[in-house]
């Protein structure tokens, strides 16, 4: 009799660890996409995997906005990432701890990320966070900045990232698609 007990008491254990353990699998993940753009290509790629995973959207805006003007924003960038300036950012995160992914999106400012994005990166604590970071260029794709991304957020898992031509950002929703079905993060 007691060997009886004992040993539906463990199955009992077991069907209810394995229910525990499914649950666990099961739960959504909360999502933010936050993103930089200074002319409205990377907007357009971070709004549409927003809509795709059902996610939240944060914009990382500089309170002293970038000169419209192609040459004088190329010639500004420069000489920030030269001087390692570190812009101060219009708003802030109110808690990153509630995010379990976090999508970042940036267009290619030198070969990187612009100054804005690395300052973001340091306002927070990305340890333990996946990260899956996403950009638009025109002809360099990631540059180097997947490697300063891991230099900034060196205990963070960071995901295989998507590199969409700034020409095509308003036009790659099958793209977009195909790379979060491979994420497992399409709802
Ligand atoms: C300051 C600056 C620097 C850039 N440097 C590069 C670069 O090194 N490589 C590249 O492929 N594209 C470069 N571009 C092109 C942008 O990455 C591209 O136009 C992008 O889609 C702009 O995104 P946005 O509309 O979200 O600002 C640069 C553009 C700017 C304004």
């Amino acid at each position: 009799m007691k060997t009886k007990i004992l040993l539906l008491s463990t199955l009992m254990f077991l069907i209810i660890g394995t229910q525990a353990q499914s649950q666990e699998a099961a739960a959504p993940k909360k999502i933010l996409v936050a993103y930089f753009s200074h002319s409205g290509n990377t907007r357009a790629v971070a709004n549409q995997i927003c809509k795709k995973v059902n996610g939240e959207i944060f914009e990382i805006a500089t309170v002293k906005a970038y000169p419209a003007n192609y040459n004088t924003v190329v010639e500004q960038a420069k000489q920030e990432q030269k001087s390692d300036y570190r812009p101060e950012l219009k708003s802030k995160l109110k808690n990153i701890k509630q995010y379990d992914v976090i999508f970042i999106g940036y267009p290619n400012w030198w070969s990187t990320y612009p100054q804005a994005v690395k300052v973001f990166l340091s306002q927070y604590d990305f340890s333990r966070k996946t990260i899956i970071p996403f950009c638009t260029h025109e002809g360099s794709e990631f540059g180097n900045s997947l490697v300063d991304l891991k230099k900034m957020c060196p205990e963070s898992t960071i995901m295989e990232g998507l590199a969409i031509r700034g020409s095509a950002a308003h036009n790659s929703g099958d793209r977009i698609e195909v790379w979060l079905r491979q994420l497992k993060l399409l709802k």
